[in-house]
């Protein structure tokens, strides 16, 4: 079969090159990696925010909506009759050439119509609250080219969930403020700025314009489409100024570019805020008003610092310089240099790049999260975390303290919190009784990368709530202790809601299609439903507890600690085995959940990954045995499925993982989430060929049918559709998921494995046999370290780890299997 081919990597720029703008879905890239950030596809779609994605949503965008990915931040170029976009949409005017190049939080985008080339590159400058847009403009013809420029950005009226919903007030609420300047002119949004909002967000050009529109329907029409604005085609602005409605930002520019003559411009879409006592500034005189109204009402000092800042292309190549230098180091910290280009692209650039997007995003903004459904989760940044605190350590020490401040005192916990306030709050459920297991996986993972201990001192209280601080050790304890507090009849943890799969709803019986599964009435006052995911995960994140509890001299917590995973194993051993493998649960009346009984759902993922990990029942070789078994029953050619075989019925006492069709999502779909825990547990078990084989299945490099992928080839997805799906093989839900995290911990920490501990670091590789030799270059606390593993005689793995304590300093170690 023919495989359509969309784009390739790029991996001395660290960029993927799409070079077909009519991808199978839009591939987009992440903009910003502190505070203002945005989505942009591959034809510039998408949108910006600042923080929060629901409560501070700065343009526009559409999602679900037809054709696909309409809206964004678009310019239009008029030459003669000919009306193009240089990232093809929404014109759809056939280009003479296309190439998007996704970069590390910047994307360029290229198009070439009729002898006029125009490149727009964009970036959000380090500690800057803005979108900058630098666009060139390039006459290759031999002629002289007289042409129309129009920018074009929606706003979005701040809260991005009332924004699609209440239009009798919305539809009235805009307001804009136009500023035409010697040395720039700048559009400004100010819907709610004279009530409540300190913040206005603008766009700006580093030139005079010859017009401009802030109305939508004065520029498009109503009648028309983003492909065909009447005011693009009369090649004639409106300089409409917005009243209600729908405020936009669209620049006019009128330039004659001589034969090879080449012309730079700045945008810059910006977001600011403003204290109470100077949110307003009077007309100091120096503003030339282009619209008929009060045009000074909001003091602009900060916007006109920034626009100023980035006047010239000087200062907009050195931002853009800081950002490439920043990647440098954040992804010099782990480099591997072998055989395998496809191995070192997936660990060099775009595993690593993948969960500074997933620490930064949560689950909130994707091209599958609407931005207005989930803000930061519990269990979600726990994981996210893990894979980045190499990255930037001290946000991964401030994401730990946010999030177990808003734990509650009995070591329960808010499924979410939002980003803007930090609060946590119930709008995607609650009482999932994996969820404070998490805050111990990431806080230790922390402490090893680091050796900060001091984080375990902090006061941190319960709820958010002042005076209620505890230390962190102690919300660690807690944590630990909510699970045996809360063990059902197999002395087995009792599930709650769920636990790591979300629609595992053992508690919810839900019989009304209006109810959400994640928030409905959980029904726990006797229930018996009880979780082996949780027990594999209580074994092996207690044992990092009870190893952090000894480190810091903690002997008789550490022995307290353990005799609960002893006895947590037992119980696992004697209840959780189904003969061939792990169990996966009970349900509410006590009745297997993933056994050799069952008709269907007979075998599930997470508790023989958990299990094997935590190594449960090592004298039976149960973890063996499980991992054999999920290999048998739940792999494929892309992947291993959650379950098998998957449910066909609606269960009443499973919730909503019953609900999915077979082969998606949790009910059947390859969650590429969980397939590193069996990959790891592979490498436990010392197994190198069969965790490789495993992990080359899922990871994006080896994705060689994009057609049949669909979405972005160069990050993972949450799933791909299973082997009982209509279309397997098709993946979905990409970017925002814990598997950039998982896939980044089995590949560089058990496979390649380089594993951060308290005291050094562990050299315990569990490769291929035919991986004959590679280095790994890891800066660790103060020190670097440049690893080199040689395999001569095809082994998976050394007879025994090394153990290299920590100093500072450079490090240079050869290893021999
Ligand atoms: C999805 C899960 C997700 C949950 C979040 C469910 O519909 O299937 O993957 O974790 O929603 O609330
Ligand atoms: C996605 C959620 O974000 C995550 O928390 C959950 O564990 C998985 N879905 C599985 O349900």
């Amino acid at each position: 079969m023919l495989k359509m081919q969309y784009g390739h990597f790029d991996d001395l720029h660290r960029e993927y090159v799409i070079t077909n703008p009519q991808t199978p879905f839009p591939w987009i890239n992440y903009l910003g990696n502190e505070d203002f950030f945005g989505l942009i596809s591959n034809t510039a779609g998408g949108y910006d925010f600042y923080k929060d994605a629901k409560f501070r949503r700065i343009t526009r965008y559409r999602y679900n909506s037809v054709p696909m990915d309409n809206g964004g931040r678009y310019f239009y170029i008029k030459d003669g009759d000919v009306v193009w976009n240089p990232g093809w949409k929404p014109c759809k005017t056939q280009l003479d050439s296309y190439e998007c190049r996704h970069g590390l939080n910047y994307t360029r985008i290229t198009g070439e119509k009729d002898g006029v080339r125009t490149s727009v590159l964009h970036f959000v400058p380090l500690g800057v609250k803005a979108e900058i847009q630098r666009l060139t403009i390039t006459n290759l013809s031999s002629k002289v080219k007289n042409l129309k420029l129009f920018s074009y950005t929606e706003w979005c009226l701040w809260n991005a969930a009332t924004d699609g919903e209440n239009f009798q007030r919305n539809l009235s609420t805009g307001e804009v403020e136009i500023e035409q300047h010697a040395d720039f002119t700048a559009l400004y949004h100010k819907t709610e700025y004279k009530e409540r909002r300190d913040h206005y967000a603008y766009y700006a050009v580093n030139c005079p314009v010859q017009g401009y529109d802030t109305d939508r329907e004065s520029f498009i029409g109503l009648y028309n489409d983003f492909s065909e604005p009447q005011a693009v085609l009369d090649g004639a602005p409106r300089n409409s100024l917005a009243h209600g409605w729908s405020p936009i930002a669209s620049h006019y520019l009128e330039m004659t570019l001589q034969a090879g003559e080449t012309r730079e411009l700045i945008f810059v879409l910006g977001y600011e805020e403003n204290a109470q006592e100077d949110k307003f500034a009077p007309f100091n005189g120096e503003i030339t008003s282009l619209g008929e109204r009060d045009h000074h009402i909001i003091n602009k000092a900060r916007a006109h610092e920034v626009i100023r800042r980035f006047a010239t292309v000087e200062a907009v190549d050195s931002a853009f310089a800081e950002l490439s230098a920043l990647w440098d180091e954040l992804l010099s910290k782990y480099q591997v240099q072998s055989a395998d280009e496809r191995l070192n692209r997936m660990v060099n650039i775009w595993n690593q790049y993948q969960c500074m997007v997933t620490f930064c995003m949560s689950r909130s903004a994707s091209f599958f999260e609407s931005g207005i459904g989930r803000g930061m989760g519990f269990r979600d940044s726990n994981q996210d975390l893990v894979g980045f605190v190499h990255q930037i350590p001290s946000r991964a020490r401030q994401r730990i303290i946010d999030i177990a401040s808003t734990q509650f005192p009995d070591g329960g916990c808010y499924h979410q919190y939002q980003p803007l306030t930090k609060r946590g709050n119930n709008d995607i459920g609650g009482g999932f009784n994996d969820d404070p297991m998490w805050l111990i996986f990431g806080a230790t993972a922390y402490v090893r990368e680091t050796g900060d201990f001091s984080i375990l001192d902090e006061m941190v209280p319960w709820d958010n709530e002042p005076g209620s601080d505890v230390t962190l050790m102690e919300h660690l304890r807690i944590s630990f202790d909510h699970v045996i507090n809360n063990v059902g009849p197999h002395g087995l943890p009792l599930i709650g809601r769920a636990d790591w799969n979300d629609c595992l709803n053992l508690n919810c019986f839900s019989m009304d299609p209006n109810e959400s599964f994640q928030t409905t009435g959980n029904r726990t006052e006797g229930s018996k439903a009880e979780s082996l995911m949780i027990a594999g995960l209580f074994v092996y994140c207690g044992r990092q507890y009870v190893e952090l509890c000894r480190t810091k001299g903690m002997a008789q917590e550490a022995e307290r600690a353990t005799a609960h995973i002893n006895a947590m194993c037992q119980a696992v051993e004697k209840h959780g085995w189904d003969g061939e493998w792990y169990l996966r649960a009970y349900d509410f009346d006590g009745n297997k959940i993933g056994s050799k009984d069952n008709e269907e759902g007979k075998i599930f993922i997470e508790s023989q990954g958990w299990c094997a990990m935590a190594r449960i029942g090592e004298a039976e070789q149960m973890p063996e045995k499980a991992l054999d078994s999920a290999v048998n029953w739940l792999d494929s050619e892309h992947g291993m499925v959650l379950n098998y075989p998957a449910y066909t019925t609606y269960h009443l006492e499973m919730g909503e993982q019953s609900t999915y069709p077979a082969g998606y999502k949790e009910n059947g779909g390859i969650f590429c989430h969980n397939n590193p825990w069996v990959i790891i547990a592979q490498t436990i078990a010392g197994r190198g060929n069969q965790a490789w084989d495993l992990y080359r299945k899922i990871a994006p490099a080896w994705i060689d049918d994009q057609d049949l992928h669909k979405v972005e080839p160069y990050v993972y997805c949450q799933m791909v559709a299973g082997k009982e799906a209509a279309k397997p093989g098709e993946g979905k839900n990409s970017w925002l998921t814990g598997t950039a995290a998982w896939n980044w911990l089995a590949i560089t920490q058990h496979i390649l494995g380089i594993r951060p501990t308290y005291e050094g670091l562990l050299i315990d590789p569990c490769i291929p046999a035919d991986l004959t030799e590679y280095t790994v270059i890891r800066k660790w606390r103060d020190a670097q370290y440049v690893i080199t593993i040689k395999n001569p005689n095809g082994k998976q793995r050394a007879e025994q780890p090394t153990m290299v304590p920590y100093s500072a300093g450079k490090h240079e170690i050869t290893i021999t299997l």
